[in-house]
């Protein structure tokens, strides 16, 4: 079946702006890409940390020049349009914007805090959004490139412990599908990465039994084979997620059953 975006094929000598590239699957997409020869921005709030992932993939890849670091603060409107004036006057067109910045809050009911659910909506939710207002203009005056946003399979449907999270990635499933459907006629790739469990800092804070556990870097071969097929969702790994597809298409009474039996936490 023809896919829905364009492919993205090779990575070699494409620009490619990581957004929450300091750590865990942003991290490990950085490796993976300037190893097969891109070039990249590197974005979050860490500069030491970026640095010193720049120099390691310089070392051991692409040279430094190829490799830009730009802190950005998803959640602050200032920041984020310094760093856009500074990523869109060092390239003439970017090849892929990938979203991965992203804060995990297991919340429920009993211990549900307001502000930790605002800050979950804005950095989850909102930062795309800040940072599209400042790069969709670019994006659809090249009439080429890929978006590509790391929202969870934790936004399919209502899930324990995720009072904050599930529903920031709900809304930035819609907002992707959304943006995909206005995108597409204008030539430009939109992608939706949906990955299940990761052994990152974020999942570390979890006290139970992560199904299907991968590592980042398996998320991130993952992620550069979706994008290179040009496939709309990158769901990982299948094992677990089409579980959670079929899942969330069953009658609530079943739905909350299984929820019970299989996912409970
Ligand atoms: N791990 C999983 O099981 C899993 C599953 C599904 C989806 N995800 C999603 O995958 C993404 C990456 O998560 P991860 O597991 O790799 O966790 P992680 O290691 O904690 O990475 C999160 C990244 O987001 C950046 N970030 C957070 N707040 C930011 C802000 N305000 N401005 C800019 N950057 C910010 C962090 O950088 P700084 O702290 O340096 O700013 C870091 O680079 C997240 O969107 C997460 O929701 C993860």
């Amino acid at each position: 079946m023809k896919p829905l975006n364009p492919p993205f094929g090779s990575f070699s000598n494409k620009n490619i702006w990581i957004i929450g590239a300091s750590s865990g699957i942003g991290e490990a997409c950085a490796k993976h890409f300037s190893k097969n020869g891109a070039n990249l921005i590197l974005s979050a709030r860490r500069l030491d940390a970026l640095k010193a992932l720049a120099a390691s993939c310089a070392s051991s890849s692409i040279g430094p020049s190829h490799i830009q670091v730009v802190a950005m603060d998803v959640d602050d409107s200032h920041s984020v349009k310094r760093a856009a004036e500074l990523a869109l006057t060092h390239w003439q067109k970017i090849d892929l914007l990938l979203f991965v910045s992203g804060v995990y809050e297991p919340m429920r009911a009993d211990d549900f805090e307001f502000a930790k659910a605002l800050k979950t909506l804005n950095t989850n939710l909102l930062g795309p959004m800040r940072v599209l207002g400042e790069t969709l203009p670019k994006f659809i005056e090249q009439g080429e490139g890929h978006i590509a946003i790391v929202a969870s399979v934790a936004g399919y449907s209502g899930l324990p412990k995720s009072l904050a999270y599930g529903p920031s990635k709900a809304a930035l499933i819609n907002f992707t599908e959304s943006l995909y459907y206005d995108l597409h006629p204008k030539g430009v790739g939109v992608h939706l990465i949906s990955p299940g469990f990761v052994a990152t800092a974020a999942t570390a804070i979890n006290d139970f039994h992560m199904p299907a556990l991968i590592t980042p870097e398996v998320a991130a071969n993952a992620i550069a084979h979706g994008l290179e097929r040009g496939e709309f969702e990158i769901h990982f790994p299948k094992r677990f997620t089409y579980f959670l597809k079929l899942l969330r298409i069953m009658p609530y009474r079943i739905y909350f059953w299984a929820l019970h039996r299989f996912v409970n936490t």
